[in-house]
């Protein structure tokens, strides 16, 4: 292995706090990797605005996180996956995984019933990704989607645990009552933050399908093909876990602390517009 490459850290990057349910699980499956994590704060969410504005952000965030010499990208959104993907494999050297294919392998694997609901926000519904991807890897299969926008803002506000949030999901989710589901994708990065939430709600004979395992295991293996996994140790420190935000610094260190396996120290601020 090129040392000096395998060194450099993975750029994962999200509309807000969501693409840290990915970052979790990375950490757990590639602990000796380091990570540069960008939450546009400023501009989320993501889910309600055209594939036009999605893509842009997300290529100026590509090229933010290009510049901090990262080795390989996680698009750590749904959202973002299912509208900019090609275009950020076009555009920059470098590999580059989303998350709506490894959640779709997932789910396909999953259902015995052959009825999957998927929950995301407006964009990644109506994009018909999920359905494209499942198509590939089970043609009988059949999806009930359901767009869950106010989900994205419950957990940027903190709302993890909240009678709120409960009665949103029993509104979202009654679109699934009474049919012969088995599987749930959490087609939303952000989601699971609520998916104890979410289970309750949809009641314990669904299985729900959080992509961020599949992702986190299918970066593993490009990593490998491109000879770019770091096998050394690393040390513990600021400097193998950097965390951007084009916003609200502050709100994203509460909610990351809450959640991440490593408190930490805070989220620098940057002017995304700049790259
Ligand atoms: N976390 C994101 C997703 O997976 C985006 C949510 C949003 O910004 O609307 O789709």
């Amino acid at each position: 292995m090129d040392t000096e490459m395998g060194r450099r850290p993975i750029g994962v990057f999200d509309s807000g706090v969501g693409g840290l349910t990915v970052l979790k699980e990375l950490i757990r499956q590639l602990p000796n990797e380091r990570y540069v994590y960008f939450g546009d704060m400023a501009r989320t969410p993501y889910g309600t605005k055209s594939k036009q504005t999605v893509t842009r952000f997300s290529k100026q965030i590509a090229s933010f996180l290009q510049s901090q010499g990262v080795k390989a990208i996680v698009i750590a959104c749904n959202t973002a996956s299912a509208v900019a993907l090609e275009d950020i494999e076009r555009d920059f050297d470098l590999p580059v995984i989303g998350v709506v294919k490894p959640g779709a392998k997932t789910a396909a694997d999953t259902t015995n019933s052959g009825h999957i609901g998927l929950i995301g926000t407006e964009a990644c519904i109506s994009s018909g990704i999920y359905e494209s991807y499942l198509q590939t890897y089970r043609p009988d299969v059949r999806l009930t989607g359901r767009a869950c926008p106010l989900f994205v803002s419950l957990v940027e506000e903190g709302c993890i645990e909240d009678p709120v949030t409960t009665e949103i999901a029993r509104r979202y989710l009654s679109a699934f009552k009474d049919t012969d589901i088995d599987t749930i994708i959490m087609g939303c990065t952000h989601f699971p933050m609520i998916e104890d939430t979410i289970q309750r709600v949809a009641g314990e004979n669904v299985r729900l399908v959080n992509p961020a395992y599949e992702t986190a295991k299918e970066t593993k293996i490009l990593l490998k093909e491109n000879d770019l996994l770091n096998t050394e140790d690393i040390p513990l420190d600021e400097e193998a876990y950097r965390f951007y935000v084009s916003d609200a610094p502050e709100r994203f260190r509460r909610i990351a602390d809450l959640f991440l396996p490593l408190s930490i120290s805070g989220a620098k601020q940057i002017h995304i517009e700049d790259y």
